[in-house]
């Protein structure tokens, strides 16, 4: 949840809410931001939340987000009958807690966890990939500080090594849980996590490198199996042994299904745990995560508590205690529904959308595309030219009029300079929401052409000497190329060295 705040008082019409249709039914204003001392009608409760609703953005619009915003009618169903359910109350509701011991096992085993089949694999559901992190952290600082205890040696100072284009979550582990984050720089064409550079930054006091499986600016696979075999010749030098996490938020459910050669999960001896967003590429709506670990070694006991207050011994490893059960039961329906082929058939489906919408942007001429063909299915991209990158934002204010929600950020360290646009490409994503988009954005194009300011004119002059300026249309005018601007130059008066000249500035010269 964002941090709460109110209205300024000169941006509000009053300080009550209402709505039209509601006044059916209640007649007196109601206080916004404290308990009205009366009850109102069920039906005009609804209509006021109804109407203020309206407002926001259209979820099937909003391509900023990896998240969930549609489902088959059969599991909005079955989420509704689940809403009632608190996944704590494991006694209770014995087969919702079957249910998420299923779906780790299916995940363990998509991810190639070494575990047989009677055996139960090593995992949670969580509210999402942060809570993932911060458990699957959590289990590799422990491991580390008493591997440090047990040979006498410091654990005041540990560290993780991770790319700078880390997802927020992480910096937030690292500040709740005191762990320094030393972070790999990006650079300029390469937005993702050198393992060369993150491996050298390993110490003593490393407790795991984390690799980002999708990176959420252009959605690109870091080279985890790199990673591995660096880690490996050091880890033999030094003893030290330091492991590796996978942050699989939105590549979990990828790349297992459209790159199955890629090797990158358990496969790898260093990676001991990962942990993937249920509700992204998972198919779920918003509420769901999951961290899976290699082994029960990699999860140190003391992290596990029992608790028999709700009937039986209930082990439970969680930062919450209590939590809706729907998004639970709504990932095993998508597990049970679409199997391997149902999800490979959706992220096939969401690649040839986004390699659709690559072409159309590759045409208009306008941009450098930032994403990769190989990783999520979205397209990240910047404008070609480095002095109007700023227009990113401009251009995406400008498509919310369509409705279409776009953002425009910039890089991490090092690189915040680029500023990109990334659009999401989800499964309701389809080829005519694709086709609409592009053609508002042409659209939206032109119209920043047409508000770009006037070309000055301005005349002086040059002497032209033979050979020194030429024309590029013959002596008749044409073109010079000066940094930072480009010469328009036309002979008015062939006969003279006079020559007006026409300067534009790139700045104001059309946007592409
Ligand atoms: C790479 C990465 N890690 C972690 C997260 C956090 O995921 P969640 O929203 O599931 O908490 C995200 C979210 O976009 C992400 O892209």
């Amino acid at each position: 949840m964002v941090l709460s705040t109110v209205q300024p008082p000169e941006l509000r019409s009053s300080s009550t809410v209402d709505s039209i249709f509601a006044s059916r039914y209640v007649q007196d204003p109601l206080p916004r931001y404290r308990m009205a001392e009366s009850s109102i009608p069920k039906e005009a409760a609804y209509q006021i939340i109804h109407d203020e609703l309206l407002l926001d953005g259209n979820p099937r619009l909003n391509l900023a987000s990896f998240v969930t915003t549609w489902m088959e009618p059969e599991c909005d169903q079955l989420i509704l009958e689940g809403m009632n359910k608190n996944y704590v109350d494991m006694d209770e509701y014995p087969i919702t807690t079957e249910l998420q011991n299923r779906c780790v096992n299916i995940i363990a085993h998509l991810f190639n966890a070494p575990v047989n089949e009677n055996e139960a694999a090593v995992g949670v559901g969580t509210v999402g990939s942060s809570e993932a992190i911060m458990l699957a952290g959590l289990a590799f600082k422990k491991k580390w500080q008493n591997k440090r205890k047990a040979e006498g040696k410091s654990c005041d100072r540990p560290n993780i090594v991770t790319g700078s284009n880390v997802q927020v979550c992480w910096e937030k582990f690292a500040r709740y849980f005191e762990v320094e984050l030393k972070e790999v720089k990006v650079v300029e064409g390469y937005y993702v996590m050198d393992p060369v550079k993150a491996v050298e930054m390993v110490d003593e006091n490393t407790i795991c490198v984390a690799a980002i499986l999708g990176s959420t600016y252009n959605g690109e696979f870091e080279d985890v199996k790199l990673l591995n075999d660096l880690l490996e010749q050091k880890n033999k030098t030094t003893g030290w042994n330091t492991p590796i996490h996978v942050d699989a938020a939105s590549g979990g459910f990828v790349a297992p299904f459209l790159y199955p050669e890629l090797v990158w999960d358990f496969r790898l001896p260093l990676v001991k745990s990962i942990n993937v967003s249920g509700h992204k590429y998972g198919l779920v709506y918003a509420g769901v995560g999951w961290v899976i670990w290699r082994s029960k070694e990699d999860l140190p006991e003391e992290l596990i508590f029992h608790i028999n207050y709700l009937g039986a011994d209930q082990p439970t490893f969680t930062l919450n205690f209590s939590k809706g059960s729907s998004q639970i039961i709504a990932q095993y329906y998508q597990f049970l529904r679409m199997g391997f082929e149902g999800y490979k058939n959706v992220m096939k489906n969401c690649m040839e959308s986004a390699r659709q919408l690559r072409q159309g942007l590759e045409k208009t001429g306008c941009f450098d595309i930032v994403s990769k063909e190989k990783g999520l299915p979205l397209v990240a991209f910047a404008f070609k030219d480095k002095a109007k990158q700023g227009l990113a934002y401009k251009l995406s204010k400008a498509l919310r009029h369509y409705g279409w929600i776009i953002p425009a950020y910039n890089m991490p360290p090092n690189a915040e300079h680029v500023i990109i646009l990334r659009v999401v490409v989800r499964e309701d994503f389809g080829r005519q929401l694709v086709e609409k988009l592009l053609s508002h954005l042409k659209i939206v194009l032109n119209e920043l052409d047409d508000d770009a300011p006037p070309v000055p004119k301005i005349t002086f002059t040059i002497d032209l000497k033979p050979n020194v300026i030429k024309g590029e249309n013959g002596d008749g005018g044409g073109v010079l190329h000066v940094p930072g601007a480009s010469v328009y130059w036309k002979q008015e008066k062939p006969e003279t060295v006079h020559k007006e000249i026409l300067l534009v500035d790139e700045k104001t010269k059309g946007i592409c």
